[in-house]
């Protein structure tokens, strides 16, 4: 038996923010080159994963195939590609008889389809919830992770039912990370209903803080850093938050046309040690007043990451008292704005700091 493991948030990149249905064997490569080239991988974005869309028909023996137009030297090549690269191999498939593109699902063949994956060389697997009709949630995850722990490969498994069927109270967990909403859109706040911005999603995915932990993680979707939608103050706000929600980061733009600006927010090293420290907790919401909030999340070595976040359409000055950490006015601590890269004077009963709208600061508080 192969079992994958995520003693931190996965981290990679994923076609389907961008590129939607519009993928190829190009996109891919294009991909894992520009995470080589950008530091990216170095940071730690090691997996690069093709959402829908890349399935053909099944062959006469029931195997899957793939789209011979847009990946027309097949899978396995692929991955051989973005393994030559240093780099990590994904793919996703449904649960039930059609992709949500419409492509070929995995139902019933799922021992088929992960012993396929294992001979092409996958390494995580993003399996989908359409199609499934009256099917058992926890018994078609369960059933697709006994598959891929039999394929003799570690696939990590990243589990994609939107929160519908509450994968985070089965156990034994099937998947390493679970979606717990629906589609992120690519805008701060949305308020036509069905529609989900950052703010909606980081608002859901935060009551469930208690269910994430090494191995297994609450994922709020793809970043939506990069794709045209929010200014780089909400950019960093929605890289900030999914850090403190210690979320899988898994980059969706386009890696060829990034500005500096957008470069820098995916490369924050700081901000990506948040998301990956090693004491897996989730950070989520300690105080609130109107559309001013903190967020908090403990982080190894009794240092914590605090998020000054400003949700409203002015900017503000906001104030972090240390109380609201549960720590003794008069305790010192050594103060390091994320986002400016610099300590900030010594404090001894918290820190004032101005907060552009729609935007968040990221401390990181060691006490002395
Ligand atoms: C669903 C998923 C998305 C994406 C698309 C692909 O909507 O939630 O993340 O994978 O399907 O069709």
């Amino acid at each position: 038996e192969a079992r994958a493991s995520a003693p931190t948030p996965p981290m990679g990149w994923n076609s389907w923010n961008k590129f939607a249905c519009s993928v190829s064997e190009q996109t891919i490569r294009a991909a894992a080159d520009a995470l080589v080239r950008t530091g990216m991988r170095d940071a730690g974005y090691r997996y690069v994963v093709i959402d829908d869309c890349w399935q053909g028909p099944r062959d006469e023996n029931g195997v899957i195939t793939a789209d011979a137009r847009s990946f027309p030297s097949g899978i396995k090549a692929l991955a051989d590609y973005v393994h030559g690269r240093g780099l990590k191999f994904g793919i996703y498939s449904d649960a039930g008889a059609l992709t949500c593109a419409g492509r070929p699902g995995s139902q019933g063949h799922e021992f088929q389809d992960a012993q396929t994956y294992a001979r092409w060389g996958v390494d995580y697997l993003k399996y989908d919830w359409c199609s499934t009709g009256t099917r058992n949630g926890e018994e078609a995850y369960q059933l697709m992770a006994r598959a891929l722990r039999a394929s003799g490969r570690p696939i990590l498994f990243s589990m994609c039912e939107w929160g519908t069927n509450k994968p985070w109270l089965w156990t034994p967990f099937a998947g390493q990370m679970w979606r717990t909403t629906g589609d992120i859109s690519d805008v701060w706040e949305a308020h036509d209903k069905g529609r989900l911005g950052v703010i909606n999603i980081a608002d859901r995915n935060e009551g469930l803080w208690r269910y994430a932990g090494p191995g297994h993680w609450n994922d709020p979707d793809m970043l939506e850093v990069g794709n045209g939608g929010l200014s780089d103050d909400e950019a960093r706000a929605h890289m900030a938050l999914w850090a403190i929600m210690a979320a899988p980061l898994i980059a969706g733009n386009d890696l060829d046309a990034m500005t500096p600006a957008v470069h820098a927010i995916l490369t924050n090293k700081a901000v990506i040690a948040v998301d990956q420290d090693a004491l897996g907790v989730q950070g989520h919401r300690i105080a609130q007043d109107g559309d001013l909030e903190i967020w908090a999340k403990p982080l190894t070595g009794g240092r914590q990451a605090v998020l000054l976040l400003n949700r409203g359409a002015a900017p503000a000055t906001m104030t972090l008292h240390w109380d609201v950490l549960g720590w003794e006015p008069g305790r010192r601590a050594a103060v390091r704005d994320l986002w400016a890269d610099r300590a900030l004077p010594g404090a001894s009963r918290g820190v004032t700091l101005s907060v552009p709208a729609h935007g968040a600061q990221m401390l990181a508080i060691s006490p002395a």
